[in-house]
């Protein structure tokens, strides 16, 4: 690709990658996604902001062949799908500073050897300037690690986001002309790798509120050039109240535990409560953390293994405790053919959830008519506890 001009002298200039379909051997990425990076041409400093994941580095260097020097590079996050490319742009231009966080330093020393000298940290609100352009560098700790930062290119009202706003998807679209496809890929990359961290993002959106902003440049999916839309979403996905859903993570062996999910769904859904089901084995991991952005329940699905629970509900389960999502409600459906153990395991998987644990319905071997009575109390306490819990509409 070509260098692409945003603004007069400020460049997209990052990699689009197709055909990635996982990040960190963890998130499935149907879309694929890009890696931004970005250049600004002042009258006296020519700056890159971020490089490209290493697989990509000859793409970011052919764009940089177009211009004839480079006296700074900014990194806003240590990750690699961001960083990984600096080592090779520093041996091209050996004049050139890595500019950084303070934290990120030490990161980018341990992660990709870069030696010491040739990085400069900068505080939490200082600028600089590239001559009639000015950067303020506003660090925004956990848009996915601690050191992440944005900055912000005064004149022009851009902020470069990091992570932060970002949505993984391939397109040659550098701006968003699909705002609900944007939305869903923004909001399964913020259940990812942002959730965990609500309310700190929640401060993160009051410090940029004051800013003025046309554009926001984020590192992974096209620009905003009309932010309000992701904003909004943001704000949404972190307040503190969940929705009247209710999402059922199951699997199932032998179809006792299905037909105990399929029971709870219809009595839960006659009772106007929206509830999403995921197959465990088959779904895409994504989508349920999309869902438990905004759930007030879980209801987690399995049989017992032995004397345990599934080995993919378990994976399901340490997944609610690595995301932390705002649900109120939890508990477990399911069968066991002779013992079982699975609330004491499950409950002692999820310690970061601050929610209740309701009463669990287990099954002895293939539910009857009782365990389905089980069910229908389950469904009218999840709903009772709705009502009371202050829902967004
Ligand atoms: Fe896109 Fe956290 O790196």
């Amino acid at each position: 690709m070509k260098p692409r001009e945003i603004k007069k002298n400020v460049f997209w200039v990052g990699a689009i990658d197709w055909d990635r379909r996982l990040f960190d051997s963890l998130i499935p990425l149907p879309d694929g996604t890009s890696y931004n990076a970005y250049l600004i041409k002042g009258k006296e400093k020519v700056a890159l902001i971020d490089s490209v994941d290493p697989t990509m580095t000859e793409a970011l260097l052919s764009q940089l062949e177009s211009f004839d020097r480079l006296d700074w590079l900014i990194s806003l996050h240590a990750e690699q799908d961001h960083s990984g490319a600096i080592p090779e742009v520093l041996k091209k231009y050996e004049m050139a500073k890595v500019i950084t966080s303070s934290q990120a330093k030490g990161m980018l020393i341990d992660l990709l050897h870069l030696p010491e000298e040739r990085i400069i940290e900068v505080k939490d609100g200082e600028r600089i300037s590239l001559g009639e352009k000015t950067l303020r560098f506003l660090y925004t700790p956990w848009v996915h690690w601690p050191e992440t930062m944005c900055v912000y290119l005064e004149e022009e009202k851009i902020l470069f986001s990091c992570d932060f706003f970002g949505s993984h998807l391939a397109t040659t679209d550098l701006y968003v002309t699909d705002e609900g496809r944007v939305v869903e890929a923004a909001k399964r990359y913020y259940a990812e790798i942002m959730m965990p961290f609500r309310k700190i993002i929640q401060k993160n959106l009051e410090k940029l509120a004051p800013l003025p902003l046309e554009i926001i440049a984020p590192s992974h999916g096209p620009l905003y050039n009309k932010p309000e839309f992701i904003i909004r979403a943001y704000r949404d996905w972190v307040d503190d109240k969940p929705k009247n859903l209710v999402i059922i993570p199951y699997v199932s062996m032998h179809g006792s535990t299905a037909r105990m999910v399929s029971y709870l769904v219809g009595a839960l859904g006659e009772k106007g409560i929206e509830v999403r089901q995921f197959n465990l084995p088959e779904i895409d991991i994504g989508k349920l953390a999309i869902s438990l952005v905004d759930a007030a329940t879980v209801v987690l699905g399995t049989p017992t293994v032995h004397v345990g629970a599934h080995p993919a509900a378990i994976l399901a389960a340490s997944l609610l405790n690595i995301l932390r999502p705002k649900v109120k409600l939890v508990t477990l459906i399911g069968s066991y053919g002779w013992s079982t153990k699975m609330v004491e395991q499950i409950t002692g998987l999820i310690n970061n959830i601050k929610a209740e644990i309701l009463p669990p319905v287990l099954a002895k071997g293939t539910p009857r008519e009782a365990d389905f009575k089980a069910l229908d109390d389950l469904a009218n306490l999840i709903a009772q506890k709705h009502e009371q819990l202050n829902l967004k509409e």
